[in-house]
């Protein structure tokens, strides 16, 4: 596992800053840094959403920029509670950008009790941190006729995972409950055209940042919550 080493300048900060306001309008379902509406708090620790961000942004630029971005994510998630503390107890399928650049993407994505989302791919390294919940991963490679399951993992809070630049995968959360992971991409995932399977016949078909957050709307919908956050 590559080390980080250093953080940005004083000026590279305040661009981190800047870029987290300027890409509000990807907040599909806003859940707030700071937010007065917050459940209870568990303890008193609280994860640094900035400085977490400065620090992937940092581990981004190593030679192993996954594996350095993976490290932060393990980090991060190892305390759980803090990562709930700064982001709140998931409510809804939503997802909150923390980042949305060219050559990286943080969100943090909560899936619904039982939700499920179809095989897709991401074009570009993913790494998975997971700080509430499960998410169970079914991993599919292509085949002669579409594509073919070959492998699962499944993830609990504290976790991290990594998929490769060619991953195909589908997602669920198991529990009665909702989970909460963020999820880091090696290049600009709202604006890179990707594909989806069919999950019931496996034939593919487009997916970009549009399609993704029909599907989180339609599951709030579908379970009665406000879409609107
Ligand atoms: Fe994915």
């Amino acid at each position: 596992m590559a080390s980080i080493e250093g953080l940005p300048q004083s000026s590279q900060r305040r661009k981190v800053i800047a870029g987290v306001a300027a890409i509000s309008s990807f907040l599909i379902l806003p859940m707030a840094f700071a937010s007065s509406t917050r459940p209870t708090s568990i303890g008193r620790e609280r994860m640094d959403i900035e400085r977490f961000v400065e620090d992937c942004i940092a581990a981004n630029n190593e030679s192993d920029s996954q594996a350095g971005v993976k490290e932060v994510l393990k980090r991060a998630v190892s305390t759980p509670n803090a990562v709930i503390n700064a982001l709140g107890e998931p409510k809804r399928a939503g997802l909150n950008v923390l980042l949305s650049s060219p050559t990286l993407t943080i969100f943090a994505a909560t899936w619904t009790p039982q939700m499920n989302l179809m095989p897709h791919n991401h074009l570009m390294w993913a790494n998975i941190g997971i700080y509430t919940g499960r998410e169970d991963n079914i991993l599919w490679k292509r085949s002669s006729d579409g594509i073919k399951a070959y492998g699962a993992e499944a993830l609990f809070a504290k976790d991290a995972a990594a998929l490769p630049n060619n991953a195909i995968h589908s997602v669920t959360n198991p529990l009665l409950r909702f989970t909460g992971g963020i999820h880091i991409y090696g290049g600009d995932f709202f604006n890179t055209h990707r594909s989806q399977w069919n999950p019931e016949s496996l034939k593919e078909e487009p997916s970009d940042g549009d399609v993704i957050r029909g599907i989180f709307q339609r599951e709030n919908k579908r379970l009665g919550l406000d879409s609107q956050g």
